[in-house]
């Protein structure tokens, strides 16, 4: 690129060019800005190209249920046009700033007030685009809205400081309650129902859809039909106290044989351990009989009535835990519970109080939780 300041040093680039044009840089001003325009134009193409659910597990733009595709290919109609636009206005522009440039010995131009035909044309034409998109845009936003078609899978979604919990109302009349990972069947239209018990907060799993906000005393939905199998990252989306960005959550989509083989799971009650004399059976005393018992159900134990925290009655089948931001395994379990609010900051869950060997115990009951 010219590094030169570039107002004395122009030249004129042939007999055409000269006069004041020439005084202001006038090829040297093309020359200096038209390789800038190039390199932005490569970088938007190159940023365009390197996304992907691979690298941005978060990405709006690879949407895999019918709702985010609606919408997405409502946002490329949009993106397309405004390029065509651009691109239509720089070419006429250019067109213009070339053809029409002053040369020594030029007439005064012509003097107009108004052209009723050019000014016809740039307000029908916009009003012809932007009619182009608010039919769609209204069509989606009503379609964003619409009802549960029968047949569709209902899941209770409660938004809670800093976690989510989710809840399958079953035929029989039981429930199956889990956290933090919302499991769905593959082609299949679910529909959430989504409340707080305390503040307000935002469920959105881009790749899903839109978002929507989870408000305390209301019940907001969202209905989607997930196209393809595999897990789904997703976050709230809402500030919402201090562990806002730690309220993460999951969405595993599932053929319908594997969905139901997991709900059918996940409505029996817990694994009772076998060995009366093990540790496991130690850790089951001290979750079930002990504090733990205060805010976590455990179906099938005498852990019945704490609703403050997770339901904890298949913990082990979970891949994360508090709330997507660790991996379940043994060493995150301890350190979570020794002390949850050290992990995650203003985290309701205070420091049990046990010794290390009954951590151990607790740990190893909760991971037989399957
Ligand atoms: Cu819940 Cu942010």
């Amino acid at each position: 690129m010219d590094p030169s300041p570039g107002l004395s040093d122009a030249q004129p680039a042939s007999g055409r060019t000269g006069g004041i044009l020439r005084t202001i840089g006038g090829s040297t001003l093309w020359r200096r800005i038209l390789p800038r325009v190039a390199l932005a134009l490569g970088v938007v193409l190159l940023l365009s190209a390197c996304g992907g659910a691979e690298r941005f597990p978060q990405t709006a733009l690879d949407p895999k249920s019918d709702l985010a595709e609606r919408v997405d290919w409502l946002q490329n109609l949009t993106i397309y046009l405004a390029f065509g636009v651009a691109l239509t206005v720089l070419l006429i522009l250019s067109y213009i700033l070339v053809h029409f440039r002053y040369k020594p010995g030029d007439p005064m131009p012509k003097q107009v007030h108004g052209n009723t035909q050019l000014e016809l044309a740039w307000t029908l034409i916009p009003a012809v685009l932007v009619s182009i998109i608010a039919v769609p845009t209204v069509q989606t936003i009503f379609d964003t809205q619409a009802e549960a078609p029968e047949g569709a899978l209902e899941v209770e979604v409660i938004g809670l400081q800093w976690w989510w919990e989710f809840r399958y109302p079953l035929a029989n009349g039981d429930t199956v309650v889990t956290a933090n990972e919302i499991h769905v069947p593959v082609g299949t239209p679910v529909e959430l129902k989504m409340t707080s018990r305390d503040v307000i907060h935002s469920f959105w799993i881009p790749q899903m859809g839109g978002k929507r906000d989870v408000v305390p005393g209301r019940v907001n939905r969202i209905v989607f039909t997930p196209l393809e199998a595999g897990v789904y990252l997703g976050q709230c989306a809402e500030f919402c106290g201090e562990s806002h960005a730690l309220m993460k959550m999951r969405l595993i989509a599932h053929e319908p044989e594997e969905f139901a083989a997991w709900l059918e799971n996940e409505a029996r009650p817990a694994v009772e351990p076998t060995d009366s004399a093990s540790a496991v059976m130690a850790g089951k005393q001290l979750v079930t009989g002990g504090v733990c018992a205060g805010c976590h159900i455990i179906r099938g134990t005498s852990a019945q009535f704490g609703r403050l925290g997770p339901d904890l009655t298949h913990l082990a089948r979970r891949t994360t835990i508090a709330a997507g931001i660790m991996d379940n395994n043994a060493e995150n379990l301890h350190a979570w519970i020794s002390n949850a609010p050290e992990v995650k900051p203003g985290a309701l869950m205070p420091p049990p109080g046990l010794s290390e060997q009954e951590l151990r115990y607790v740990v190893a009951y909760l991971q037989t939780l399957y």
